[in-house]
């Protein structure tokens, strides 16, 4: 009789824990993501300082960059007491058609309602053949025969550029990889080993290589690298991000057929100039050139899901995937995934249908014009150069001898403060958020959504005719700002001002 009593005890408590096993997701109570955030509504700063990143904050909360932001759309942000900000840095070139645009935001949704076989292991995917097609009739060349034909997909930009080292190094059977001084192509092992910037690789070696830097514009440093033989790829931003630095007409097409004589790939990284950035589709077009691998990302998706990938000539492709036993030897596990690749194509619909290109062709220049007349006779300013709405306003040491002292004063404290007495102004008084374009480099950078009204580029530049305006008085505001900036503890966590970030 115990035993029986025993074993129904046993056999309830058995039941009892498989009832709570929810195996049936009906069964699971929802999740609700707008309590989770309310939950959270002010420790944002706390929990990254604990558990991300508490340099960046340090930075951040330093800098007056510490707005609490709570909402985003098209080419604004908003903070929690309401106030709206104009995006100048777009989320370093991703939201190119703006954020949370509702189209992209439905195609998703739709996509999940579908209950799409995603990531089905061995099998086809329906969604990635759809966009690998329309990303290579809308790449330069549009996909022809003997053009960029193939499609490789990855997760992200430096993810994609890994692929692309692969790709060219496995079809060249060739291992030297040339890349620019000053260039960025990501910071995974692969793509920071092409990154001419210290900044990023120090602490990280050995990278791979043998990976030769080069000046960027300099053909003749080229053809010598190439010529002897042993080139795998010459990696090249069109326009370098970090400097917004525009090459000579004859840099890109020249550079191009050096490369096709010595046997070399041209990959061309557009992960920022990409998607409409710079006034045309891909930036390579300024200058008629289609390179033998382009590596795209960033704005493929709207802004919604990561994404990645690599266009490349067909041959290519086919001496990478040469038999059946190599028909895996690239691959990443979420780089089709149904979400982005339906995120990329109705970011590529509404690029077409929008025409948001030529809007941005269009208002790039406009903001470009009324920066220039509105600083561009300022003595401290030095170039306002720029494509589409990829601006680079870059500052230099100014002729009059009071400015010149508050110049090398900031200058001696520290190399990347002057812009940064800038930004913080720009940010307070005009709620627009924008960046230094990289490291010890006296340049603002504009990449902000390409969605932006005209209205916004005339706001723009009336902002920067006040912030930098004040720079022309020593003592003044900005200069103040600089001083402050540079005390001791502040210098700390500015050095090399962090904001530069990724892009
Ligand atoms: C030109 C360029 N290449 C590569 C990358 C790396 O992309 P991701 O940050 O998605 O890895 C970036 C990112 O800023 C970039 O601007």
């Amino acid at each position: 009789m115990a035993s029986e009593r025993w074993f129904s005890a046993a056999h309830a408590t058995l039941r009892a824990m498989q009832d709570s096993i929810r195996t049936d997701p009906e069964s699971v109570p929802p999740f609700d993501v707008e309590r989770m955030l309310a939950a959270h509504a002010r420790d944002t700063f706390e929990l990254h300082a604990r558990h991300i990143n508490p340099a960046m904050v340090g930075v951040l909360q330093t800098l007056g960059f510490d707005a609490r932001f709570v909402r985003g759309e098209g080419a604004y942000l908003w903070d929690d007491e309401g106030h709206r900000y104009l995006d100048l840095l777009g989320g370093y070139a991703v939201f190119n058609i703006g954020r949370n645009h509702p189209v992209v935001r439905d195609a998703i949704e739709q996509a999940m309602r579908a209950s799409l076989p995603n990531l089905p292991g061995i099998g086809m995917f329906r969604t990635s053949g759809i966009l690998a097609k329309e990303l290579c009739a809308a790449a330069p060349g549009g996909g022809g025969p003997g053009g960029l034909e193939s499609v490789f997909f990855a997760s992200s930009g430096a993810e994609a550029m890994d692929a692309a080292i692969k790709f060219a190094r496995c079809s060249t059977g060739r291992a030297r990889i040339l890349a620019c001084h000053r260039g960025y192509h990501g910071l995974t092992m692969g793509s920071l080993a092409l990154c001419g910037h210290p900044e990023f690789r120090d602490g990280f070696g050995p990278l791979i290589g043998p990976v030769t830097f080069v000046p960027f514009d300099d053909l003749p440093a080229l053809e010598r690298e190439l010529r002897t033989g042993d080139v795998a790829a010459f990696v090249v931003e069109p326009i370098q991000g970090k400097g917004v630095f525009i090459p000579s007409d004859e840099y890109l097409p020249e550079a191009a057929r050096l490369c096709s004589r010595h046997g070399a790939a041209l990959i061309a990284d557009e992960i920022q100039t990409g998607f409409g950035r710079t006034g045309r589709m891909f930036a390579c077009e300024h200058w008629g050139v289609e390179p033998d691998i382009m590596v795209v990302a960033k704005a493929l998706s709207g802004g919604y899901v990561p994404v990645g990938a690599v266009l490349m000539r067909e041959r290519i492709n086919r001496a990478v995937f040469d038999s059946m036993q190599n028909c895996s030897r690239i691959q990443t596990t979420f780089g089709q995934n149904d979400l982005a690749m339906v995120a990329g194509l109705a970011t590529l619909h509404v690029l077409r249908e929008g025409k948001v290109v030529e809007h941005a062709a269009r208002v790039g220049e406009l903001m470009l014009n009324g920066l220039r007349r509105a600083i561009g006779a300022m003595p401290i300013v030095k170039e306002i150069r720029g494509k589409g709405l990829m601006i680079g306003i870059e500052f230099g040491r100014p002729e009059s001898l009071s400015l010149r002292m508050g110049w090398d004063l900031l200058h001696k404290l520290d190399q990347s403060l002057f812009c940064q007495a800038i930004l913080m102004p720009l940010m307070s008084d005009h709620r627009m958020l924008a960046q230094v374009a990289a490291h010890r480099v006296d340049i603002i950078k504009l990449i902000p959504p390409l969605v932006m009204s005209e209205t916004d580029a005339d706001d723009v530049a009336r902002a920067f005719e006040k912030t930098v305006g004040a720079c022309n008085q020593f003592p003044g505001p900005v200069w103040e700002i600089g001083k402050k900036l540079s005390s001791a503890a502040l210098r700390r966590v500015s050095r090399g001002v962090g904001v530069a970030g990724p892009s």
